[in-house]
């Protein structure tokens, strides 16, 4: 097998492998290098995403809340099951299944595609006139060469300083996936997107859920009112969330963790814990990467420096996805993936900033797109609000979820839709119509014009456009 290529992709994360499939359809001969093991220490491509991400939480979420539906939903539809329980082996077991057909989805497509893989670390190793060489240190040693490089090597999770995971007590994401027996409490650190949404899981299985947060505003990105009413939702669930306060010392012995701390009024507090879940960020990950070898500039968070195009300060390198500045979003990675193969290509690859979409996967669901009505006020922006209830939905009623609203936000003068946030059931899924609505510059009227199905959650995004010009229907 040659080692000579026209792109060596480092990472199969989202960026690194939908990089790849992107540059082998457009013609040229790719390498994909990634050191992520299975548990049998095979390859499992996918990065943090399928492997201790994206998937794995889902999956998690999805059987948590199946348990939580038994549990408190199912008399209202008048079925009994009498005593529900729940097998995390098999719950965790099941999301490994998932993880698993992910990770062989990849290896398919890297085949359908002509990508090579190799299975190890990729390590710069100097520049020749024929390319960048590439150490892949795996079962045995090699060397590729590619004329261009990408470099998609993704995060890790930051750990608290002088607190290390140990992945028993104190988890990161990798070990808050694979908690082995529902923890009679749990603590979190970090109300952001990973400690509600795992913390919601194991509410969700029974255990007593408390998350400190260090800042004073729950999810201060995400619109006001909308963090608002998520917040109401989570109090009445039972997930504790402590605001405004400062974490001291951490000690953890046979009995679980103690947790030192302020809360928000200044008074010295203690939390016990079986289990530590450290959910406060992530780092961009170069480790062994070996950029000082060709002087790839990285910044003081130990980011790789791109420019708008995830152009290195290397000509023939880019970077993509978590190890770059922007929010550490799956489709973001990819997004920019398909951009630098399309770029190589001499193509126009494009990646819009102002529409990438968030969700956040709790009850309720919270996804949003654009701006924040606080982000608007702070920039002095003249804009109109529409809200809907999910309350006055009749299929919202129908699935016995009518937590939450739509909001639509738009220009004053010219309509066109500047932010939408929903709180509230398949919000993961109703983003997407505002995500279109917003990369064709739609006003706010235009989706209140168009037909949407009836009875569906998508009238709420209907009735909320109308909501901006003051004529809803339906409320
Ligand atoms: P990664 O997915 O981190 O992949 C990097 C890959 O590079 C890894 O496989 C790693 O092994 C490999 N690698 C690193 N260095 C080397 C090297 N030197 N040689 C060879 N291989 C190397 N995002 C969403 O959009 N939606 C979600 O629902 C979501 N849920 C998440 C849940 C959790 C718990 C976590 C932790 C993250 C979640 N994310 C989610 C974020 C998402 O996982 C990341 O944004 C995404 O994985 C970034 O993709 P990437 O390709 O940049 O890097
Ligand atoms: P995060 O940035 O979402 O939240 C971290 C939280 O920890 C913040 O609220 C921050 O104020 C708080 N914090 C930081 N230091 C602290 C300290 N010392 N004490 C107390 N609180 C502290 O980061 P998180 O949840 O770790 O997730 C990392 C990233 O992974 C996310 O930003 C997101 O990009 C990605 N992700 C995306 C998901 C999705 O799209 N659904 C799901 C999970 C993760």
């Amino acid at each position: 097998m040659s080692s000579q290529f026209d792109l060596v992709v480092i990472g199969a994360g989202p960026g690194g492998y939908i990089a790849a499939i992107r540059a082998a359809q457009l013609g040229f001969k790719v390498a994909c290098i990634d050191e992520w093991k299975n548990a049998a220490g095979g390859p499992a491509p996918g990065g943090t995403c399928t492997n201790v991400g994206c998937i794995p939480s889902k999956a998690l979420l999805q059987s948590s809340e199946h348990f939580d539906h038994a549990n408190h939903h199912f008399a209202d539809h008048g079925i009994s099951t009498g005593k529900v329980t729940m097998d995390v082996a098999k719950m965790i077991g099941r999301k490994d299944t998932v993880v698993k057909q992910n990770n062989d989805g990849i290896l398919y497509l890297f085949k359908k595609n002509k990508v090579t893989f190799f299975h190890g670390r990729g390590s710069f190793a100097g520049k020749t006139d024929a390319g960048y060489e590439i150490k892949v240190s795996g079962a045995k040693e090699e060397v590729v060469t590619g004329k261009q490089i990408v470099v998609a090597t993704g995060s890790n999770a930051r750990a608290l300083p002088g607190v290390a995971f140990d992945e028993e007590t104190v988890l990161s994401n990798d070990g808050a996936l694979r908690i082995g027996a529902v923890p009679k409490k749990l603590a979190l650190i970090g109300s952001g997107v990973i400690g509600l949404e795992m913390g919601s899981v194991w509410r969700r299985l029974g255990a007593d859920v408390t998350i400190l947060e260090g800042l004073p505003t729950f999810l201060g990105a995400v619109d006001e009112q909308i963090a608002k009413e998520a917040k109401k939702a989570f109090d009445k669930q039972g997930l504790k969330i402590e605001l405004g306060v400062k974490v001291g010392e951490i000690k953890t012995g046979k009995k679980g963790v103690s947790i030192a701390y302020t809360n928000a009024k200044g008074e010295a507090q203690q939390l016990d814990a079986d289990k530590l879940i450290v959910s406060i960020g992530r780092v961009p990950n170069t480790i062994g990467l070996n950029a000082e070898a060709v002087g790839l500039q990285l910044d003081e968070r130990g980011a790789i420096v791109v420019d708008g195009d995830c152009k290195t300060n290397l000509p023939g390198v880019w970077a993509v996805g978590d190890v770059v500045r922007g929010p550490m979003l799956a489709h973001k990675a990819e997004e920019e993936g398909v951009a630098v193969a399309e770029r190589m290509a001499g193509q126009h690859g494009h990646v819009n900033f102002n529409t990438i979409p968030w969700v956040i996967y709790t009850s309720p669901e919270i996804a949003w797109v654009g701006e924040t009505e606080q982000q608007l006020k702070a920039r002095g922006a003249a804009y109109k609000a529409g809200t809907f209830p999910f309350l006055a939905n009749g299929r919202a009623r129908a699935l016995g979820d009518t937590t939450g609203m739509v909001k639509f936000l738009a220009d004053a003068t010219t309509d066109e839709i500047l932010g939408v946030h929903i709180v509230g059931p398949m919000a993961s899924e109703l983003i997407a119509e505002a995500v279109v609505a917003m990369e064709f510059k739609a006003s706010a009227e235009d989706i209140a014009r168009i037909c949407h199905a009836h009875p569906s959650l998508s009238e709420a995004t209907k009735e909320a456009a109308l909501a901006v010009d003051k004529r809803t229907l339906n409320f």
